[in-house]
């Protein structure tokens, strides 16, 4: 009988789908609230990975209720590939619920998407092309389309032909480029709605009922605070939420309803796509760390930038998302390591810093203040059933990030089937 929202405290990919997991198994209902198929989250069930990027990771498991919430932007070309890979997988998707409220990401969202990153040259975000951005432009400006326009033809063939015709201006007058046929995208994607229509829900009021009825309800973040349009390293950000208050707008949950926020990090830190990384590892440490993690985009396939924990980061995630425990990843990764860094402050022309600037130059210009520390060996790591049972450094290191940041780690994995993780405190 409890809400928990599951979110990234880092740049994103921090395993937010195995810990999400972890708790779906009590949870009655999971739900997402942000972002779109840009997210990838990786889960392992029974020796088997299902790779996931709009819906949420529920749907692994039968009976729990899987709503996609209206801050979501859903392409539904994508959630259908989606929906069709879950059923050749031998699961259903009856119990998916995709709020009317949540805007519709068309072809020229990834067109647009393209075309921007392609202008910016050496500038780039990075972002995963997915038509995002463009999407959430369309939302603030008031002029994007919605899934219960998509699953209503009429009201669809309106919207989309003055949003098509607007669109092809951008992209013939001011790009160059070819115009995108009006009746073809009218036609699909009208398919797309039918399909799609027996899903549609009020999905606010679903949500609110099954808190209000004393069910589990997990909220499944995607990217991560550092990625949060408002809070993360602007602008080498996503263009939503991530952010635990991410929640409230992107359900219409209000915060007295939510009881705990658990950030998920991994035990180093990674990030794709440009930005700044003030512990950022363009060496021989990152690359070990890049090869022993696994450490390639689920979305889009590249390589990570990898490095040491950041406590800067971590501290700041407690802070904006009022995070109440951790989830620690991947600590199988950093045993390959005699010793293992953590930074625990920034230097700013000389001076320490413990906060994270809002400003890029400064980020950039900081130094990390570091505290090393002993490694632990992958054989007595992989050993342990029990807390108490990891390596003394292993704990060590733990303990090290709970006084950085003040609230407990709850959750410690070490591998990615499930009985390599440690379970700490229950928390529903
Ligand atoms: P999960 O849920 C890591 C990054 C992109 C880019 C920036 C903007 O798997 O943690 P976008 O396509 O969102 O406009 O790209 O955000 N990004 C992610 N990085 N994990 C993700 O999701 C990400 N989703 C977006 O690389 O830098
Ligand atoms: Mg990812």
């Amino acid at each position: 009988m409890a809400t928990i929202v599951v979110v990234g405290a880092q740049w994103g990919d921090e395993g937010k789908g195995r810990v999400t997991d972890f708790f779906a198994e009590k949870a009655d209902m999971v739900v997402r609230y942000q972002g779109g198929n840009n997210a990838g989250h990786t889960v392992e069930v029974d020796q088997k990975r299902y790779k996931l990027h709009l819906l949420p990771s529920g749907i692994i498991h039968k009976d729990k209720i899987s709503v996609i919430g209206n801050g979501v932007v859903v392409d539904p070309e994508a959630l259908l590939e989606e929906i069709e890979y879950i059923q050749k997988e031998g699961l259903t998707v009856d119990s998916l619920r995709i709020s009317e409220r949540a805007h519709v990401i068309m072809p020229y969202h990834k067109v647009l998407d393209a075309i921007s990153e392609e202008n910016l040259e050496e500038n780039e975000i990075g972002t995963t092309k997915k038509g995002i951005g463009p999407c959430y432009m369309d939302k603030a400006e008031r002029s994007g389309i919605r899934i219960a326009d998509l699953i209503d033809e009429k009201a669809f063939r309106e919207k989309a032909k003055k949003a098509i015709r607007a669109k092809n201006e951008i992209l013939v007058k001011l790009y160059g480029k070819e115009p995108l046929d009006e009746e073809e995208i009218i036609q699909k994607y009208t398919k797309y709605g039918e399909i799609l229509k027996p899903y549609v829900v009020a999905s606010t009021s679903l949500i609110y009922h099954a808190v209000k009825d004393g069910q589990n309800v997990l909220f499944e973040g995607a990217q991560g605070t550092l990625l949060d349009i408002d809070f993360g390293t602007y602008p080498y950000v996503t263009s939503s939420h991530p952010i635990a208050g991410g929640v409230c707008v992107g359900t219409g949950v209000g915060p007295t309803l939510i009881d705990n926020v658990v950030g998920v990090v991994k035990a180093y830190t990674t990030r794709v796509g440009k930005g700044p990384f003030v512990t950022e590892q363009d060496n021989e440490i990152g690359d070990t760390i890049r090869i022993k993690g696994h450490e390639f985009g689920t979305t889009t396939g590249r390589p990570r930038r990898c490095g040491w924990l950041d406590g800067v980061i971590l501290k700041y995630a407690v802070m904006v998302n009022g995070l109440t425990y951790l989830a620690v990843n991947h600590l199988d990764t950093l045993s390959e390591f005699e010793t293992v860094k953590i930074c625990t402050g920034y230097l700013l022309n000389g001076k320490s810093i413990y906060d994270l600037p809002a400003n890029l130059e400064e980020i950039e210009k900081v130094e990390p203040i570091y505290e090393e520390m002993p490694g632990w060996d992958l054989e007595s790591l992989r050993k342990a059933k029990t807390y108490e049972e990891l390596p003394e450094n292993a704990k060590k290191y733990l303990e090290k990030i709970e006084e950085i940041t003040g609230i407990p780690v709850c959750l410690i994995s070490f591998g990615p089937e499930r009985h390599q993780a440690i379970y700490r405190t229950e928390i529903f």
